[in-house]
């Protein structure tokens, strides 16, 4: 849906928008480090031009009105309401609400129409692009003077407070910290990241959508969190990133087979985001992609977060000589991000569609990567 039709949908639904601003926030892609934010680890995300846009026009009552233009569905509540919508879509935009005014934020009443093209439950967080962008949104237009880190933890805390996802800070932070053309390596434990200029020469990255939903609230996101910081405690350390392998080996004898394994993909996972962080600097795609590869196996067979389709987009690209595959994201369905050298780009994208169809009878996505920009403003579609 483009800004001229988000525009209309606002005008039908709410009345003029003028004084209405437009506010965009990015989904992202990660190359590599998955589930090791919430254990203090490495993460190596990019943000997406795939994104959420808002029309926001404060009213100066105590009301908000919301209207998810994609969903055709819309909601309003009052600022002073403790609990918020029972509709799990809307108390994305509602915790944001919440978290920002607690954070000392005079948030007044508004009027919002969003739309976005990030698939919902592909992987691609577009709950942290919806709530990057009103929290956004919101610092400007009442004030808040929160810097970039603190708005995407407010996102953060929204997750766990209001939908009930104790997610890392990945996907807020990247929504938040996104550069055109660039990945983003983040340490989760310190904080520190920097970028890395993402331009393959001779490789492409892709996206292929399962188009299978993963359903994280609920509790396999949780539990495999639980897991971890269960062996995090009998090691005496904070997080798993603190426990080495010797560690993890002499505790063994007291985990559950469950744990260890969780514990032994998360170390593992750690290593591999080094061996691509140094392959990245030679230009090593190969390395990369092998890594991709290393990381699928062990969310799928240890961390247990792939399922049968994505197993099978992930097998098809191994066996069509695609350079690295993996599942992406929180899993449980969702997208495989796919390295691909530019000679097998034809055959890849009628190929898998094909043979994921004769295989489920259903449809998957190709869906292009390119590697926008963060959170921001987009005056130009203003009146
Ligand atoms: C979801 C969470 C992130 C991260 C990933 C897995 O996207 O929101 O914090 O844990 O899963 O890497």
């Amino acid at each position: 849906m483009d800004t001229s039709q988000l525009r209309q949908q606002f005008e039908q639904h709410f009345g003029s928008a003028t004084g209405a601003s437009c506010w965009m926030a990015p989904g992202r892609i990660n190359l590599i480090g998955e589930h090791t934010d919430y254990n203090g680890g490495f993460v190596f995300p990019g943000a997406v031009s795939q994104c959420i846009t808002a029309l926001i026009k404060p009213t100066g009552s105590r009301d908000v009105r919301l209207w998810a233009a994609d969903l055709k569905i819309g909601c309003e509540f009052s600022l002073n309401d403790e609990q918020g919508p029972d509709i799990i879509h809307f108390r994305y935009v509602y915790g944001i609400v919440r978290e920002m005014m607690e954070r000392g934020v005079a948030i007044g009443g508004f009027d919002a129409v969003y739309a976005g093209d990030v698939p919902l439950g592909a992987g691609m967080s577009s709950s942290a692009a919806l709530e990057c962008c009103f929290a956004n949104a919101f610092n400007e237009l009442f004030h808040g003077g929160l810097d970039r880190l603190s708005l995407a933890l407010a996102g953060q805390a929204t997750e766990h407070k209001y939908v009930g996802i104790n997610c890392g800070i990945m996907d807020q932070f990247i929504s938040m910290h996104g550069k055109e053309g660039c990945l983003v390596r983040l340490d989760c434990r310190s904080g520190e990241y920097s970028y890395f200029p993402w331009h393959p020469t001779g490789y492409r990255l892709l996206l292929v959508d399962s188009c299978v939903k993963h359903q994280l609230v609920g509790s396999p996101y949780n539990d495999r969190r639980q897991s971890c910081e269960r062996v995090a405690h009998l090691a005496g350390v904070m997080t798993l990133r603190d426990c080495s392998w010797q560690m993890l080996e002499s505790l063994k004898p007291s985990l559950s087979d469950e744990d260890y394994r969780r514990a032994k993909y998360v170390l593992g996972e750690y290593d591999r985001v080094m061996a691509v962080s140094d392959a990245l600097q030679r230009n090593d795609y190969e390395t990369v992609g092998q890594q991709m590869y290393l990381t699928h196996e062990g969310l799928s067979k240890d961390y247990e977060v792939s399922c049968e389709e994505t197993d099978f987009l992930v097998d098809q690209a191994r066996k069509m000589g695609v350079t690295g595959a993996r599942i992406m994201g929180g899993g449980f369905g969702g997208c495989t991000i796919n390295l691909v050298a530019d000679r097998l780009y034809d055959t890849f994208v009628t190929e898998v569609p094909l043979r994921y169809s004769q295989q489920f009878g259903r449809q998957c996505r190709i869906i292009p990567v390119s590697i926008g920009g963060s959170a921001s403003r987009l005056p130009q579609f203003e009146l």
